[in-house]
């Protein structure tokens, strides 16, 4: 009878008096339709066999359950439902343990919270990993995770898991009443099996959560907690859809019966699957787990690595460093002389004595990971290393000869990388004898916190050294993305071309705060007049004047910014720029100044201004990313639409929950989007120049999301 119910992701065993229910849907046990099917039949057969006493749930391999299988949502549902599914598991007549050893997330948690009695592992290898990460997919628990979860954790904790989207260990979770017991047990099947033998031996009764308020009985407390945080929640979910939502269903839990407020629950969730914030966010999901499939990867391993170097201690190298020890590399930095390497090693331990400060950090562990940092001025003490990262000065000539230096120094098979921003890479190799080991890795500031690196393929490069950065990256918890080489590569040349935009919106009669404000309004942190004073104009400024020979003499050229540097206004660290910081302020306030110096650019230039909304400003903003996007793509220097948008979400402030910039013009149409860069065109028609790709999707009726596949 037992195996007859099993299926081929749900097996149920028949273990004396216990029926074990393990899941077993790789990689991660996310609930499919069968898992749900599975489950209800295990359920089925636990009431109808009298030789079942209790019931215990598992899951196969790394996970427990890590939620509904997020490829589903957006199609059309199928039965069973999880919210019926937990209510099954709940509804058992016998008592239901689930025991949980590794990730029990969204819907995995929601089963798990529908059990009777939790159990969850701890052990060396990590153990209980616990959240409700429904959030950071635009969703909110919709199986009945924000009525249970209130009611096991009260206000306070259910919704830090719930508006965090972050996981908790085993510990905390019991911490939080959200798990029974702890054990150090490494098999979750026998720890389970002898938990469950141990209620049955207690008598144990059955303990629906949804049968009392649990953690909610004081309704006056919970009420003034709920309070607070819709307050907070408003301030800082800036457009998000689904947190204000998940607060109402806290409310719901408060204020209405546990079927009624399950009704509230699903009517919320499903508003949240229309949203296109859900349609962003999963996309974004998806997107940063594709870019590490890359060609290479069928053919090539890639190479070991323990012990690096770093050359230049500065901003980029300092951070770097700090990226490579604590991914557990051994790293030796290279510096031109004494006083730089003092310097450099000075850069790095800011970043550690910074997290002693907040407590975040030992005296010991930070010495424990100095031990595996070498400062030296030498680059004969780099010859056993197996990677090297350059990151000196913005030069090509600079970094040609630091190459030659480690042509004739480092070990062969060593990978060579540089971490130039616009250099040619093909260039660099081609100074050294071995240009198959030379790869481009380019970090973002700061190099211990920004999660992009894309990682830039030049023409001579073997393909393992191409898979030995993509298992750097790995190493390091970035998000890497293949890039190919062009000026910028994918984000900075893109970035220019909208930073262009920008201008030409200014010259036309926005001012640089009608844009700034309007880019904020669409979900950037920033508007792109308050990036230049951040990182410094003078930095752009030096560029503008390095390229002024080889510009094309008929692009159209905005010389605001050249007249905000004459006067030696370079942003936040001179105290203003295109905005005033007055003592060291790190918000900026409008300048009239700058406004003088727009309008009589304007006027030398004979423009007469007109007035933008903030939506005619997004339009250009947005159709010059994504025509730029679509010409990266169209030229193989990204991989797929899909690497642009992870980039731009990974490393320029992109709002994730728009997906990218390719995803949001899949979503707003590409005919439409088109129509505009051609309706821009005949005002400049060299920069609104139509990219070919975009051209041919609309003919062909495709999508950018068509060449993800
Ligand atoms: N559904 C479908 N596929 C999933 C999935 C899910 N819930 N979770 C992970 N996957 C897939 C990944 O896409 C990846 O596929 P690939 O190999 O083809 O690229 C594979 O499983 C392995 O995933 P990771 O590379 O992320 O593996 P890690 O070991 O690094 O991480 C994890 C494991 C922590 C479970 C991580 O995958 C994760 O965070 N998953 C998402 C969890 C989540 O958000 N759950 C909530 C879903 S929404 C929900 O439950 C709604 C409910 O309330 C109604
Ligand atoms: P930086 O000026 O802060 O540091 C450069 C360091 O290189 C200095 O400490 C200098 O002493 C050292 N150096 C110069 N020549 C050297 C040599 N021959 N041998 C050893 N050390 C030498 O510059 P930053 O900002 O760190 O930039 C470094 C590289 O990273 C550049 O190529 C830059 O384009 C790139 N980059 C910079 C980003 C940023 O936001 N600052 C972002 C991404 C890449």
């Amino acid at each position: 009878m037992t195996a007859e119910a099993s299926t081929s992701v749900v097996e149920l065993k028949q273990d004396g008096d216990v029926l074990l229910v393990s899941v077993n849907n790789p990689p991660v046990n996310a609930l499919g339709a069968a898992v749900r099917q599975g489950l209800m039949a295990a359920m089925e057969q636990a009431d109808a066999s009298a030789a079942v006493k209790a019931v215990v749930i598992v899951g196969e391999g790394k996970a427990f359950i890590a939620g509904a299988d997020i490829r589903e949502f957006g199609k059309p549902p199928v039965q069973p439902f999880l919210p019926d599914v937990c209510n099954r598991i709940e509804a058992c007549s016998k008592p239901v343990v689930a025991v949980i050893h590794g990730a029990a997330l969204g819907g995995g948690l929601e089963i798990a919270m529908s059990a009777h009695y939790r159990l969850a592992l701890q052990n060396a290898s990590g153990g209980a990993k616990l959240g409700l990460p429904e959030v950071s997919l635009g969703l909110l628990p919709g199986a009945g995770g924000t009525q249970r979860a209130p009611r096991l954790m009260g206000v306070n904790g259910a919704t830090e898991l719930m508006l965090s989207g972050q996981q908790i260990g085993a510990k905390a979770g019991l911490a939080a009443g959200l798990v029974d017991k702890l054990d150090d047990g490494a098999d979750p099947v026998a720890t389970g099996l002898a938990y469950a033998r141990e209620l049955l031996a207690q008598g144990a009764p059955l303990r629906p959560v949804s049968a009392t308020p649990g953690r909610l009985a004081d309704k006056a407390a919970a009420q003034a907690e709920l309070d607070v945080l819709r307050a907070d929640t408003a301030k800082k979910s800036r457009g998000l859809f689904s947190p204000l939502k998940i607060i109402d269903c806290v409310q719901a839990a408060l204020d209405l019966s546990f079927a009624e407020g399950l009704k509230f629950e699903r009517a919320q969730f499903l508003a949240c699957i229309d949203s296109p914030q859900r349609a962003g966010l999963i996309h974004a999901f998806f997107a940063e787990r594709e870019t590490a499939k890359i060609p290479e990867a069928r053919a090539a391993q890639p190479r070991a690595f323990s012990k690096i170097a770093i050359i230049g201690g500065g901003t980029m190298g300092a951070g770097i460093t700090v990226s490579a020890l604590d991914a557990g590399l051994v790293v030796t930095m290279i510096e031109r002389d004494a006083e730089s390497i003092a310097r450099g090693q000075a850069n790095v331990e800011k970043v550690y004595n910074g997290l002693i400060a907040k407590g975040r950090m030992s005296e010991e562990a930070k010495a424990a990971i100095l031990a595996r940092y070498t400062p030296s001025t030498r680059y004969d003490d780099i010859a056993d290393v197996d990677l090297v990262i350059e990151a000196v000065f913005e030069d090509l000539e600079v970094k040609k000869a630091v190459f030659k230096e480690l042509d004739r120094v480092c070990k062969s098979g060593a990978v060579l990388a540089t971490n130039t921003s616009y250099l040619d890479i093909d260039a660099i190799a081609a100074v050294t004898s071995r240009p198959q080991d030379v790869i481009g890795l380019h970090f973002f500031s700061p190099a211990n916190i920004m999660k992009l690196l894309e990682i830039v393929v030049p023409a001579k490069v073997a393909p393992d050294v191409v898979t030995t950065a993509f298992e750097l990256a790995k190493k390091m918890k970035k998000v890497p993305v293949r890039a190919g080489v062009c000026d910028g590569f994918i984000g900075n040349r893109i970035l220019a071309t909208y930073k262009q935009a920008a201008d030409y919106l200014m010259e036309d009669g926005a001012s640089p705060y009608e844009i700034d404000e309007a880019v904020r309004g669409f979900g950037f942190a920033m508007g792109p007049f308050q990036v230049t004073d951040l990182a410094g104009g003078d930095i752009g400024w030096a560029t503008r004047k390095r390229r002024a020979a080889t510009r094309d003499p008929k692009a159209r050229y905005v010389e605001i910014a050249d007249r905000i540097c004459e006067n030696g206004w370079f942003g936040q660290k001179t105290g203003r720029g295109f905005y005033l910081y007055p003592q060291g302020a790190r918000i900026g306030q409008p300048d009239p100044e700058v406004l003088a110096i727009v309008d009589a650019e304007r006027a030398r230039k004979g423009v007469t201004p007109r007035p933008f909304t903030a939506e005619e400003i997004m339009r250009r903003y947005m159709a010059a990313m994504v025509n730029e996007g679509a010409k990266v793509v169209g030229e193989g220097i990204a991989l797929r639409p899909l690497d642009v948008d992870v980039t731009f979400i990974s490393g320029y402030g992109f709002p994730r929950h728009r997906g990218g910039p390719m995803k949001w013009a899949d979503m707003q149409g590409l005919p439409k989007v088109l129509a505009d860069i051609e309706a821009f065109a005949k005002e400049d028609a060299l920069f609104w120049k139509p990219a070919p790709l975009l051209q041919q999707l609309v003919a062909e009726g495709r999508n950018f999301d068509s060449l993800n596949k």
